[in-house]
């Protein structure tokens, strides 16, 4: 896809807000750094790339981003490493999975190369925001969504891509309680389920929000066509270890390419975990769980990293996973992901991309 010649015109604050931010206790995604980038996409070209405030943006109510849904996202994190140093964990990989879910909403690509410069300019603003601890990041969402002024549905001319960061803890505090879907349907085959578009987002409110009434955190999604296979977990990839195995179904178009899922599934074959990406039934789940064989099951994903699940509902009965203290595969790749990130170990897979 065409871009100017990138220029970004920095506007700086005068007065940071970080010193309003409690870095001690950092909730997900509720406090925001001073600086967002934006540009956006026109004649045919991506142009007037700019950084400036993080500040309430203004629209016609007739934009189309707000009415058809063309708009999608990505979540990425940045740390800051034992040595002070701020790396990102893989953001090539988001910026690619952003002109896969671009194309499939009939929205323009955007180079990955031109992504990476205005991050890297956005970071150096907004570094002191990057928290220090080995329990938080900079979360970054770089999205982007239709801007005619235009009531027909139709793929937009007009663009807007912004990247806007904060500081994040941990999405999850607590092991969750998931319940497995045989009604709703996350995505369907030759549906939008493996791009970041936001109605696969919103489409999963409602039937979350049931199961939460019944005292579930999430929900095990399964397929649209017989509800017999697992797919995904709240907004989450999803793995399980099963005797020795670590199991996880394969992506396709119903299933996100998580770029966490594939971080654990590459460190798994490192640490030699016998790793299977194949359809899972929630039968085969429940006949594991009789004997004994179901031994962990965890969601992984940018925002919540490894999310332990605590117990399984399925058809009005709980199927209760050992306690997380004893899930040793889990736990081992949780540490050896983080060890990677926070530079203690040596990244051997070329996943850390200093922005210093
Ligand atoms: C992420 O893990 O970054 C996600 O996409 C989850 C997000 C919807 C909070």
């Amino acid at each position: 896809m065409e871009s100017d010649i990138m220029q970004i015109k920095i506007d700086r604050v005068e007065n940071t807000r970080i010193h309003e931010v409690d870095f001690g206790n950092i909730p997900f995604g509720r406090e925001f750094a001073d600086h967002m980038f934006m540009c956006d996409y026109k004649d045919g070209k991506w142009t007037d790339f700019r950084i400036e405030q993080y500040r309430p943006i203004e629209y016609k109510p007739a934009m189309l981003g707000l009415h058809y849904g063309q708009t999608i996202f990505e979540g990425m994190k940045a740390y800051r490493n034992i040595n002070g140093e701020i790396m990102m964990f893989r953001p090539e990989d988001n910026f690619r999975r952003l002109n896969r879910s671009a194309e499939r909403m009939c929205m323009p690509t955007i180079p990955v190369d031109l992504m990476m410069e205005a991050l890297r300019e956005l970071l150096k603003l907004d570094s002191g925001w990057v928290p220090k601890d080995t329990e938080s990041a900079l979360y970054i969402r770089p999205f982007m969504f239709a801007t005619d002024e235009f009531l027909g549905v139709k793929p937009s001319e007009t663009y807007r891509c912004i990247i806007f960061t904060g500081p994040v803890g941990p999405y999850y505090t607590t092991p969750l309680k998931v319940m497995v879907e045989e009604n709703f349907t996350r995505a369907a085959k030759g549906g939008t389920g493996s791009a970041k578009a936001g109605g696969n987002y919103g489409g999963a409110l409602y039937p979350t929000k049931l199961a939460q009434q019944k005292g579930y955190h999430q929900i095990l999604w399964t397929d649209s066509i017989e509800h017999k296979y697992i797919e995904e977990s709240g907004t989450m990839n999803v793995m399980f270890q099963i005797g020795d195995a670590l199991v996880t179904p394969p992506t396709g178009d119903t299933i996100l390419q998580g770029i966490t899922r594939d971080s654990v599934l590459t460190l798994a074959v490192d640490l030699g975990i016998e790793v299977e990406e194949r359809r899972i039934s929630v039968e085969e789940l429940k006949v594991a769980h009789e004997r004994g064989q179901l031994k962990d099951a965890f969601g992984v994903g940018t925002a919540a990293t490894i999310a332990p699940i605590e117990l399984i509902g399925y058809q009005g009965k709980d199927m209760v996973l050992p306690p997380v203290s004893e899930r040793l595969l889990s736990k081992k790749i949780s540490d050896g992901l983080k060890a990677i990130r926070y530079g203690k170990v040596e990244d051997r897979f070329g996943w850390m991309i200093s922005m210093n």
